[in-house]
């Protein structure tokens, strides 16, 4: 196994005969992500000379047009921007913020029970969009084209139309029963006669094309102020939500350092709070550093136990610590330090799992010392954009804007609508993320970036809710420890634990052999659907680059020139 697979040293990724998995080699530029026709224009903008960020945010308007489960102007997300000539990287948050009207208790009763689904399915739903303030503020800092320059694919896709794959049907059919209720959403997504596009016909999008428009036209304030705000606000009037004019008007963007962290001698920077992704993605690999994992190999049972307890840790302390650093203070460099991880991995048995029962949050603290629908592109300079954004569920609340053609987030589901209270992904949130007027609701998102030897070389990320940080982390694993080729990296099945539930879920593909061995462990192991959908690229240190779309999505690519 070991042999065929590297030597735990991801030294090249040159594309040996007799592997399974081939990523796309090129020399210039790469472009990964969940839709080919978001893939071609942003390389396309590569290939006239622009860079990573100019790509990036035409591949994020796109997407907003292809991809409207999760591709939006109505939701919010982050990116990792990662200078070629070795320069910090920096990170860009636009997640949504609760409105101004917003309260800790908004999802409860009179008698302080959660109300199933008035933060999932209702206009309190959704959070104020930070997707377009997010993509202009890239473009404004990093950026070598206009934002109409990176809006016009859009626009022509949304005005023009496109071919639906059959994946767009599907979902459509799929989330149907939660989306018809909606008028606007039925006749922005659906045929006049209620049924949905199917494969091969074209699908076009006026209202979201004069709403990109407008954008286009007058910037930032074609989206916060002017028409698309009073249809926004309106469509809150009408149905009890909260986002204001004046919310809309207030949003801004955050440019924040990301979290730092290495693992055997690579860099790993990763998204920050509000994120919990780029802190728990450090934690649980300081905590694998411990362990011989390339020795124990991809997917045995003792790397996945590993991996198990070491996430029951990590997620355990997401569910105390973490919350939005503009409103809490969250142990970050505790959490992140490799001493802290030590004092973890002295409680994990290497023969037994710890039930979750006996596990709690740690204490991080004396550690805390002061030392310390994603798409990846890098551009021919080296330079690498990680972004992952989001309206939460697939298509979000499931609530189009009257008028403007696009979905709502539901976002606010990622607060803790009460504490211990488990969200949709069964995540347990406390006191540091309850509802606040204006504070961003926690979020897994993990855009990566891993640096070797001073210079870009994993660009990753992946959507999956709860599951996108063990999704990435796995990832990165499977390069660095099982010397994997990127396409063989996010191919591969995946396992997941989030301390609660106490079980491990994994995908096809692992051995039942496995399985046993793991359950006489003490875990409780799972089968469930695929897991998350990265979209990577890796760049050797001669500039080549290799791009590995992720198969869990029929419509994922990764095209380079
Ligand atoms: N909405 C999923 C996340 O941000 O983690």
């Amino acid at each position: 196994m070991m042999l065929l697979i590297g030597s735990g040293q991801a030294a090249g990724q040159a594309i040996l005969e007799g592997e399974r998995f081939h990523p796309v080699t090129a020399s210039q530029g790469m472009v990964a992500t969940s839709h080919t026709l978001a893939t071609e224009v942003a390389l396309e903008v590569l290939k006239k000379g622009g860079n990573a960020v100019d790509a990036a945010v035409t591949a994020g308007f796109a997407l907003a047009v292809t991809q409207p489960r999760s591709g939006n102007i109505g939701g919010g997300g982050f990116m990792l921007v990662s200078p070629g000539d070795g320069s910090a990287p920096e990170a860009i948050d636009y997640r949504e913020k609760a409105p101004a009207a917003a309260t800790e208790t908004m999802f409860q009763d009179d008698a302080g029970n959660v109300v199933p689904n008035r933060s999932r399915f209702t206009h309190l739903a959704a959070g104020v969009p930070g997707t377009v303030a997010g993509l202009a503020l890239a473009l404004e800092r990093h950026g070598t084209i206009s934002l109409q320059q990176a809006l016009a694919p859009a626009i022509k896709l949304a005005r023009e139309g496109f071919i639906v794959p059959r994946r767009f049907t599907e979902g459509l059919e799929e989330a149907r029963g939660r989306l018809e209720r909606w008028p606007a959403t039925l006749s922005t997504f659906y045929k006049p006669d209620g049924s949905a596009w199917q494969p091969g016909e074209r699908f076009r999008q006026p209202e979201l094309a004069a709403t990109l428009q407008r954008i286009s036209d007058q910037g930032v304030k074609g989206f916060y102020e002017g028409e698309t705000a009073r249809l926004i606000a309106a469509e809150m009037e009408r149905h009890g939500g909260l986002i204001t004019l004046e919310d809309l008007k207030n949003y801004e963007p955050e440019v924040r350092q990301p979290v730092h962290g290495t693992y055997r001698g690579y860099d790993i920077y990763s998204m920050s709070p509000p994120s919990s992704g780029g802190t728990h993605i450090v934690q649980i690999l300081n905590i694998l550093e411990g362990y011989p994992m390339a020795e124990f190999g991809h997917n045995s049972a003792d790397g996945i136990h590993h991996m198990a307890e070491a996430m029951k840790l990590a997620y355990a302390d997401r569910s105390k610590y973490l919350g939005d650093t503009d409103y809490v203070e969250v142990p970050l460099l505790g959490l992140t330090s490799k001493a802290y991880a030590e004092s973890l991995r002295k409680g994990i048995d290497p023969q037994r799992a710890t039930p979750a029962s006996e596990i709690g949050p740690g204490d991080p603290t004396p550690w805390e010392s002061p030392e310390t629908t994603h798409f990846s592109v890098v551009d021919k300079w080296g330079n690498a954009v990680s972004n992952t954004y989001t309206i939460n569920f697939s298509y979000g609340s499931g609530i189009t804007v009257q008028g403007a053609g696009f979905l709502l987030n539901n976002e606010m589901d990622d607060f803790s609508a009460k504490p211990g209270v488990p969200n949709a992904y069964g995540l347990i949130g406390g006191e540091a993320n309850k509802v606040e007027p204006g504070k961003r609701m926690l979020s897994s998102m993990s855009p990566t970036i891993v640096r070797k030897n001073g210079q870009n070389w994993l660009v990753t990320g992946s959507p999956g809710g709860s599951r996108i940080i063990t999704t990435t982390l796995q990832v990165i694993l499977n390069v660095i420890d099982h010397g994997m080729n990127i396409q063989t990296a996010v191919s591969v099945p995946r396992i997941h634990h989030q301390w609660l539930p106490d079980e491990i879920r994994i995908e096809q593909g692992i051995s039942p052999d496995t399985v046993r061995i793991l359950e006489e462990r003490g875990h409780t192991v799972v089968g469930g659907s695929a897991m998350g959908a990265i979209q990577s690229i890796l760049r050797e240190e001669d500039g080549t680059l290799h791009g590995g779309a992720d198969p869990r999505r029929s419509t994922s690519s990764a095209m380079g020139y």
